[in-house]
Parts: structure tokens; sequence; C-alpha cells
């Protein structure tokens, strides 16, 4: 017998990706599953995974917690997502379904620079309030893993207090956050008529202030009509590699913008959106390297066609899924209504979107050997959902209840963290 700190026991079923990630073509659809199945935690990572009768043969813990009635996936990874912001944006999302472009909406001064008013005039204080909300929500739909972007700041001022208080409120939960640094979000009112300065200022000396103050582990770039075009983004974008951080980019989600292939050039880590990817582009990604990060509540959200994910997964690459939660495309946080419309919308199979936001999101924020599966060695991440087949995932439209969340080894009543996404 074996001591460790905590056996989950009798789940009536146990699904996880087979493997670490990422996790391609056939593999991605590969999931172990294993009926009346328990899990041994010891210092917050997993020690061992099997059927109930042979773990507890194995394993004695101080505490047991029986998972009757509720069967048992990753904690999930959420790979994009902008949760740095202070207030709401539904009227958009009214005047978007009376007809108005999300385009129109940013020419009028909304959109994204609407979010950059809104934070831009609030005191720490609230920012640091929203943030705790917005972090205890993913946590409490069972995200255990979440990508978080600064972006509705665009002054150093702003976008630095953004990662600051993130930083702050994300010790204070066992939440992993990995922070990205999105100061090109979108061109400041106050640079367009100077586009360049504003890029030579994230290039000069935003970026090198986030590497020396250890605020981001990646640089974001939104490459896109109406945002950053593609040498704006190159710029921002080497000076972010030459500093050592890693790259990600919102390509290809308003129109064709040469974004995925510039990911491509860079070896950047994700490429998100990808809605307008060509086969190109997609394998040039491919041959990079670089994981396609799918948001469908983006596409729901702004009826949008789906980003050819079929397509992706026949050509190798190791798709992953996000919820892009932020104020005006995808006000999504939980993973469970991810899931469905990644099965609804793209056309993942239930294992594959599994896979997809689990340990496919993990390995695109270079977490595969951390997180992403119920495999030993690594975190103690997982949520306990009540059903009996992980199957239910996709089928039950964003339906949980979410039981548990084991985070790091701690084990959760989700209800305890509240509503979820508590913006003022
Ligand atoms: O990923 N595309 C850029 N950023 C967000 C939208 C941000 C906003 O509208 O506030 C997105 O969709
Ligand atoms: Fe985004």
């Amino acid at each position: 017998m074996t001591d460790c700190d905590l056996l989950i026991v009798h789940a009536e079923e146990l699904a996880t990706p087979a493997g670490r990630g990422p996790r391609r073509g056939a593999a991605q659809d590969e999931l172990l599953v294993l009926r009346d199945a328990a899990l041994a935690v010891q210092r917050g990572r997993i020690a061992a995974v099997g059927p109930t009768a042979e773990i507890e043969a194995a394993w004695r813990a101080r505490v047991r917690h029986d998972a009757r009635g509720s069967f048992v996936v990753p904690g999930f990874v959420d790979a994009h997502t902008h949760p740095a912001f202070v207030a709401t944006r539904e009227r958009e999302y009214d005047l978007r379904l009376r007809g108005v472009g999300y385009e129109e909406i940013t020419r009028r001064g909304g959109g994204i620079f609407r979010s950059v008013d809104d934070l831009r005039a609030a005191p720490d204080d609230v920012l640091a309030a929203c943030l705790r909300g917005h972090l205890r929500g993913f946590l409490a739909a069972g995200t255990t893993t979440v990508e978080c972007k600064s972006g509705y700041g665009l002054t150093w001022r702003d976008e630095r207090r953004s990662l600051e208080l993130l930083a702050r409120e994300a010790a204070a939960l066992p939440l992993r956050v990995v922070p990205t640094f999105l100061g090109a979000h979108q061109m400041p009112r106050e640079f367009r008529e100077r586009r360049a300065d504003y890029v030579r200022e994230l290039a000069k000396e935003m970026l090198p202030e986030v590497k020396r103050l250890g605020l981001a582990r990646y640089c974001d770039v939104f490459c896109d009509v109406g945002a950053f075009t593609v040498e704006e983004a190159r710029a921002v974008l080497q000076a972010a590699r030459d500093l050592g951080l890693g790259l990600r980019i919102h390509a290809e989600e308003l129109g064709p913008s040469g974004g995925a292939r510039l990911a491509a050039e860079l070896g950047a880590a994700s490429a998100d959106h990808l809605i307008h990817a060509d086969d190109a582009a997609i394998d040039a990604m491919g041959a990079a390297g670089v994981t396609p990060v799918l948001l469908p509540g983006t596409v729901f959200a702004l009826a949008k066609s789906a980003p050819p994910a079929r397509k992706m997964i026949a050509r190798g690459l190791p798709v992953a899924l996000a919820t892009d939660f932020n104020p005006g495309t995808s006000y999504l946080q939980s993973p469970l209504l991810l899931l469905s419309l990644a099965c609804a919308v793209l056309r993942l199979t239930i294992a594959e979107a599994l896979t997809a936001a689990t340990a496919n999101a993990a390995a695109s924020l270079g977490l595969a050997d951390e997180c992403g599966a119920l495999l030993p060695g690594l975190s103690a991440d997982a949520v306990l959902i009540r059903g009996t087949s992980h199957q239910l995932l996709g089928y039950r439209l964003a339906e949980g209840p979410i039981e548990r969340v084991l985070c790091r080894g701690q084990l959760l009543d989700p209800r305890a963290f509240g509503p979820f996404a508590s913006a003022a």
C-alpha cells in the first residue's frame, strides 16, 4: 500500500486522451476510457489511474471522494481568452442582430474601442474585481488552465496593469493562467494617423518591458481586416520572438488576412480563428508545427461560416479549441458549450473535441508535459460531471452539472465559486 493525498473512486467512467499532446489525425479521436474508474493524487500530481478495485488495492489516501453518478475527464484547457475587460457589450450584439456588421460597429467607435474606453476609465480595484470574477468563472465551469490576453488597454499603463492585476488575481486561485501580451489588439485612435509609431512603440518599448517584468509568456497580434496588417504584425511578432516570447496570432477571422501564413513563417505556437484559411495556409501551418486554435463560440455568435476543421484534422494538424471569452464576439466561458459547438458547428467527433480542449490546447501553450490528460505524472486537473459517459459532452448541449473540479490536486465544489463571469 502506498499513501497518497486523495483518491477519487467509483467514477462511472474516466475518459482521457490516450497520450500527451499534440495529438493529430486518428490519434486525436483516440481516448482511453475506463469504467468504474479511480484516480490517485499525490502532491498535486496524478499518481495513478485505473479501475477502482486495482487502485484501491495499491493506494491508501487521507481523503477519499466517491464519484458515483459522475464521469471524469481532464480539466479543460482554454487556449484563447480575453478576460481583462470591465464591461459587457450586449447592445452591440443586439445591433448586429439588427443587421449592423461587427466591422461597422468598430468604425463607429464601438467594438474593441468601446472596451478600451471602459478599461482606461476603470480604477485598479474595479479591473481587479472583474478579472477575479472572470477567473473564478472559468474554474467553476471546469477550466483548470486558461490563456489570458491583455489588449483592452492599448497604452503601456493600461496594458501593464491588465497583466499585473491578472497575475495578482491568478495567484489567489489554483487555476493555471498563461498570460499573453496583446497590445496589438487594435490600432489606438490616437495613433490612427501614425500607425508606424504605435507599431514601433509596441516592438521597441512595450515588449522589452513585458519581457523584463515577466508579465507574459506569449505575444499575440490581431492580424485582420480593420486591425493590423501582415507587415505590422510581422514587426511586432519578430520583436517578441527576439525577446524569447512565444507567438500566437489572431488570423483569418474577418477576412483572408494572410495571418496563417505569417504564423507559419515565424514558427508561431498557434494561429487562432482561421475561418478563411485556405489549403496552402493549412499545409504551411502543418509543416511549421503551428497549432490551429478554433473558436466556435465566435463563429456562432458572429454567424460566420465554420473554419475547415475536418480538413485540418485530415491533413494532420492537432486541432485545439478555445472559448475566445471576450465582451464583443464570444461571451462564453463554459467548456461544455464549447464542446457542443465544436461538434455541431465544426463537425468534430466528441473524442476529437475533448482532445482539442485538453491535450491539444495544452500542447499549444507549451504545457503538454504539465496538463491536458489524466495520465500519471501530469498535474492533477480533472472535472467530475454528472452522468455516465463522456459522450454526453457533445450531445447534452452545454449542460453539466459540474460536480467537482480538481485543480492542481485541490478538489473544489464549483458552487462555492458563485455565478459565472460576474463582469461589472
Ligand atoms: O477574438 N478578434 C479580436 N478579438 C476578439 C474580439 C474582441 C472584441 O470584440 O472585443 C476576438 O474575436
Ligand atoms: Fe480573440
